[in-house]
């Protein structure tokens, strides 16, 4: 029987859909020509067609080496993170331990703790992490990830930013990593509506000091100091008009070697500083 994939791809970009996607929801979900295999791949386009993003539909998505599950309950992992990894990668080589501790807060999927996990163990790096977040549904998506990618170096904390952290690891920690949410609320009402299937409070900060979005960013680089080793290194992702805030924090707070790193688009995105 002639293959009816590239029928069913021209039926769908007729209903709508970009040809890339149509390509990739037939993929995931035609399962052959029986009826009821093709409810799946109905309800999947039902769910593109009415704004859901791709990668919720699809319920996986790549980031660096990783395929990771991702539902409505963790933030879709984004390029630029991709690259927050690379520059955590590294301070950790320019530090040069052996077993590294790594915390990553905020973890959503585990997108950056897991990543960081995964390509230090293939380096031959005995890393261990402590992810955490404040969601008990994104600790729940990052446990499964884990799980899929036989990463077992790795430990959950229900907290608040560093509220719930084990004390006995203050002043051990080789690496604090976060994506915190860094959009203002003003600026989220002008973003783009597909946002609003990600969970609000992976996006959206307070503002403070007079900077819009700014408040976990700051808090972040605020009270990761006593957590650190002596010259371990923070890296935090923010947003495009936090880098001159971001680097006098990181300044005032103590730390040395401040700097910027750029994102694809020639923008200040990921401040990284030593203790
Ligand atoms: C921008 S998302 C980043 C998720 C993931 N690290 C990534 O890069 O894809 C921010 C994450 O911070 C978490 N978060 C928000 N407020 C928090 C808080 N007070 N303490 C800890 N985590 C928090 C959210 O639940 C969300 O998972």
């Amino acid at each position: 029987m002639a293959d009816a994939k590239p029928a069913l791809q021209r039926e769908l970009v007729a209903r709508g859909l970009a040809a890339r996607e149509a390509r990739w929801l037939v993929d995931e979900f035609y399962l052959g020509a029986d009826p009821d295999a093709l409810v799946g791949l109905e309800g999947a386009v039902t769910r593109r067609l009415a704004g859901e993003p791709l990668q919720y539909v699809i319920g996986h998505w790549p980031f660096r080496g990783l395929d990771l599950e991702v539902d409505p309950r963790v933030l879709i992992p984004r390029p630029e993170t991709e690259e927050l990894v690379t520059h955590a990668l590294g301070e950790l080589a320019a530090l040069d331990v052996t077993t590294p501790l790594i915390v990553d807060l905020g973890c959503g999927s585990g997108a950056i703790g897991l990543a960081l996990l995964d390509e230090l163990t293939k380096r031959g790096v005995r890393a261990s992490v402590v992810a955490l977040d404040v969601s008990t549904d994104a600790l729940a998506v990052a446990k499964r990830n884990a799980l899929k990618h036989g990463l077992h170096q790795i430990s959950f904390v229900q907290s608040s930013w560093f509220d719930d952290l084990d004390p006995s690891l203050r002043g051990r920690v080789d690496l604090v990593v976060a994506n915190p949410p860094y959009v203002g609320a003003r600026e989220f009402a002008s973003l783009d509506e597909v946002l609003r299937y990600e969970p609000y409070g992976a996006i959206v900060a307070d503002d403070v000091d007079g900077v819009e979005g700014f408040a976990d960013v700051a808090r972040v680089i605020r009270e990761s100091g006593p957590w650190l080793a002596e010259h371990a290194a923070v890296v935090v992702e923010h947003g495009e008009g936090h880098g001159v805030a971001a680097r006098q924090l990181a300044e005032s707070a103590g730390f040395v070697h401040v700097r910027d790193e750029k994102d694809l688009a020639g923008k200040d995105r990921v401040v990284v500083a030593r203790r």
